[in-house]
């Protein structure tokens, strides 16, 4: 049985083994799946360990351990590498179970391509459109790449410390973003705003959501999916933003990502959304 598991602090939460035990019975994979709670400062360690069992073939990384990912791999995904931060690891299959080299392991970030792919899922163009993103935070490093990647017109990134922004779209290597503070966002014109930070888990909303700034938003993202409709997702449709998003289709899609580099299979993740709706509501 290949195995595989996700490892984070905390990491009781985790969805992860549902999501992907409904992706292997969909694809005849039989799995085992665990969650795994490391010590600050233990991660490495620990998946090490894990990944150097036989059948281990890789396993996912969450809050706080994705930069520790990133320095235990080979990388070579841009959007990894952008990011500086790993969400899934994968042991290479090189013929020996000797996992302390870093070259036996190799770390890829999924957090984009799951949020671009759950946006072009619910029919969200994001070709030639402006995005604003907000927060700056390691949710937010992942997402950046695979944005621009989608050819949209234009990203801002806002966040309460301008600083952290700046020094996050520096750090991409994209020249074309443009950051702003917190408190200007009303100047930003986008059609699609994501919001990346976890205010929404404390039922706040990230920024202060004026007309202006909602004048030709087409849709609200919010990367959070517990209680949702967030704050933030009823806030602007209550100010006649057309659609909003909750992140569950994200975090389906970004597991549906790590499972096809793991297995070389394509998950149906419309389904398996719909089940997870069913379980968490
Ligand atoms: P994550 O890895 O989930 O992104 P993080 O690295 O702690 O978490 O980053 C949290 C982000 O959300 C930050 O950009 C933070 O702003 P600061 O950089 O100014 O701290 C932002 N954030 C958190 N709570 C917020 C709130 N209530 N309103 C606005 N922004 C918030």
């Amino acid at each position: 049985m290949k195995k595989f598991a996700v490892f984070g602090n905390p990491i009781e939460q985790s969805l992860s083994p549902t999501i992907h035990q409904m992706f292997a019975q969909q694809c005849d994979e039989a799995i085992s799946y665990e969650k795994i709670l490391a010590p600050e400062g233990g991660f490495i360690a620990k998946a090490r360990s894990f990944l150097s069992q036989p059948d281990a073939v890789g396993c996912n990384v969450t809050m706080p351990f994705k930069l520790d990912a990133f320095n235990m791999a080979v990388v070579d995904d841009q959007a990894a590498k952008d990011a500086k931060a790993v969400n899934t690891l994968m042991k290479v299959s090189n013929g020996s179970n000797e996992t302390n080299a870093k070259n036996n392991i190799k770390g890829f970030n999924t957090d984009g391509i799951g949020l671009v792919n759950d946006l072009l899922n619910n029919h969200i163009e994001l070709k030639n459109k402006r995005v604003l993103l907000i927060g700056a935070g390691g949710a937010a490093r992942g997402v950046i790449s695979p944005l621009i990647e989608a050819s949209i017109a234009q990203l801002t990134i806002a966040n309460r410390t301008k600083e952290k922004a700046q020094q996050v779209a520096d750090e991409t290597g994209h020249s074309n973003i443009e950051v702003v503070a917190l408190e200007d966002v009303s100047n930003v014109r986008p059609h699609i705003i994501i919001n990346s930070t976890a205010a929404s888990l404390d039922g706040e909303l990230p920024c202060a959501m004026s007309l202006s700034l909602l004048e030709e938003c087409d849709v609200v993202y919010d990367m959070v999916y517990k209680n949702s409709p967030t704050v933030f997702m009823r806030e602007a449709r209550s100010q006649g933003v057309p659609k909003s998003l909750d992140g569950l289709g994200m975090l389906v899609e970004q597991a549906a990502a790590a499972f096809t580099i793991w297995t070389s299979k394509q998950p149906d993740t419309n389904a398996v959304v719909t089940k997870l709706r069913e379980l968490i509501e």
